[in-house]
């Protein structure tokens, strides 16, 4: 039986079922039955397994799974999956691979697949000369760390490189470590923050300072993800416009982000919009992606744009991004989330690193084809057909409905709930 129906103390829910759990929530918030049911089916991935991944599990949430045709990345072509409920972002990167597909379409590049776990010391009476201390002892902090992950070390990677700081805080000298951990096809995560753990009572040791915070950095600057792409002017030529003109547009675009972190915010958050969504349907960590892709922009003080466009040589226009990319294939969502597993195949990947070089021509992509509707027709014609669409469902269209309120709401170029409304009051006469 629910427990008192407006109280969130509800002892014991995670040890209940994900049934008893719907039960207890229906009751807080006053669901329909009908509401519980569909919470209920967790559609194509497996309660039991749900159970697992996270706590208090009472159903999935499921976005849209699309695939972006066209792309062609360092030489060979590939279909990507993407997981997102924002309309046009699939679309995007169709359009912008379809665009330099016959310019080769994508090369990219990693730089690496090295993470950072960063342990924290304060209260150290000689920071600097306990700094030496700790770089002197490099053999041992390796054999602590790769001592943490025999796997890891079979698969040919481990410990790498050790660095020590003197940071300067509002709370005095700190002294900070870095682990730096080749992490191969793993995110990494968990096998730097155990190297971090394992390390931090040695640190205290040496340093006789105390070791409060031991976690990996999701500023993944060893594991930069790149891609290049170049566009002919006459793929880039609108109705109106020159392909010169839509490309110098695209490069003024380019400029204002790396000039204005007001512009820079929207248009990083539109080349994210295409990474996350492979990102998530690859089951990996959206937040350390995003995380380390923002602190990037701003490492140099001030934020800004993580593409770049210049004209190219022959005078067509040239794109680049490079970004921290931290993505695995072996761990816990992406090996046990049958769809991830799915998107996996799909791509035809078989490393992290490829994956991650695909998911940086997937943000390239997507920039692109964001800066070059913003830089001609304006971004809202397109995407007023597909949010017209919704806004019909919405108004309670079905079936042969939609197209037609949609096309008569695009036809006006008023995409409003109450025209829509209207319109279908029309249509069923
Ligand atoms: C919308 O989700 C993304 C854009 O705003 C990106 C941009 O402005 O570059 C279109």
């Amino acid at each position: 039986m629910p427990q008192n129906a407006r109280r969130s103390r509800i002892s014991g829910f995670h040890r209940m079922s994900q049934r008893e759990r719907l039960e207890q929530v229906a009751a807080f918030a006053g669901l329909e039955p009908a509401l519980v049911e569909h919470l209920a089916n967790t559609g194509n991935l497996d309660a039991a397994l749900a159970d697992r991944l996270i706590e208090n599990v009472v159903g999935t949430m499921n976005v849209p799974l699309g695939i972006a045709t066209n792309m062609r990345i360092d030489g060979e072509d590939v279909l990507i999956p993407m997981a997102t409920e924002e309309s046009s972002v699939v679309a995007a990167v169709c359009n912008a691979g379809r665009q330099c597909y016959e310019t080769g379409g994508f090369t990219t590049g990693l730089s690496g697949t090295l993470m950072i776990a960063q342990i924290q010391t304060v209260g150290v009476a000689d920071p600097h000369a306990a700094r030496l201390r700790i770089l002197d002892r490099r053999e041992e902090v390796k054999a602590v760390c790769d001592g943490c992950d025999p796997v890891l070390l079979g698969l040919g990677g481990g410990f790498r490189d050790l660095e020590v700081r003197v940071l300067d805080t509002a709370g005095g000298p700190m002294l900070i470590t870095h682990l730096i951990v080749d992490t191969r096809d793993a995110m990494g995560a968990n096998a730097v923050n155990s190297m971090a753990e394992a390390l931090a009572p040695h640190i205290a040791g040496w340093t006789g300072g105390r070791v409060y915070l031991r976690i990996l950095s999701n500023l993944a600057d060893r594991r930069l993800a790149r891609a290049h792409a170049v566009w002919s002017l006459d793929r880039l030529a609108v109705e109106g416009m020159t392909g010169a003109q839509v490309r110098d547009g695209i490069i003024s675009a380019c400029h204002f982000a790396a000039a204005d972190p007001y512009r820079a915010a929207t248009h990083n958050k539109g080349i994210m919009n295409g990474i996350s969504a492979v990102v998530l349907a690859t089951g990996n960590d959206t937040r350390a992606v995003e995380a380390g892709a923002h602190a990037y922009a701003a490492r140099g003080g001030s934020y800004g744009s993580l593409t770049r466009f210049e004209i190219a040589a022959d005078g067509s226009l040239g794109g680049s991004i490079e970004l921290p990319m931290a993505v695995g294939l072996i761990g816990g969502a992406t090996r046990l989330h049958p769809t991830a597993q799915a998107c996996l195949k799909i791509l035809g990947v078989t490393s992290a690193a490829r994956l991650a070089r695909i998911i940086a021509a997937v943000g390239l992509a997507q920039n692109f084809s964001a800066l070059k509707a913003l830089a001609t027709t304006g971004i809202q014609k397109g995407h007023m057909a597909l949010h017209a669409q919704n806004i019909a469902m919405m108004a309670g269209a079905v079936g042969g409905e939609i197209e037609r309120v949609a096309h008569l709401l695009v036809e006006r170029g008023t995409v409003r709930m109450d025209v829509a409304q209207g319109l279908l009051r029309d249509l069923r006469g």
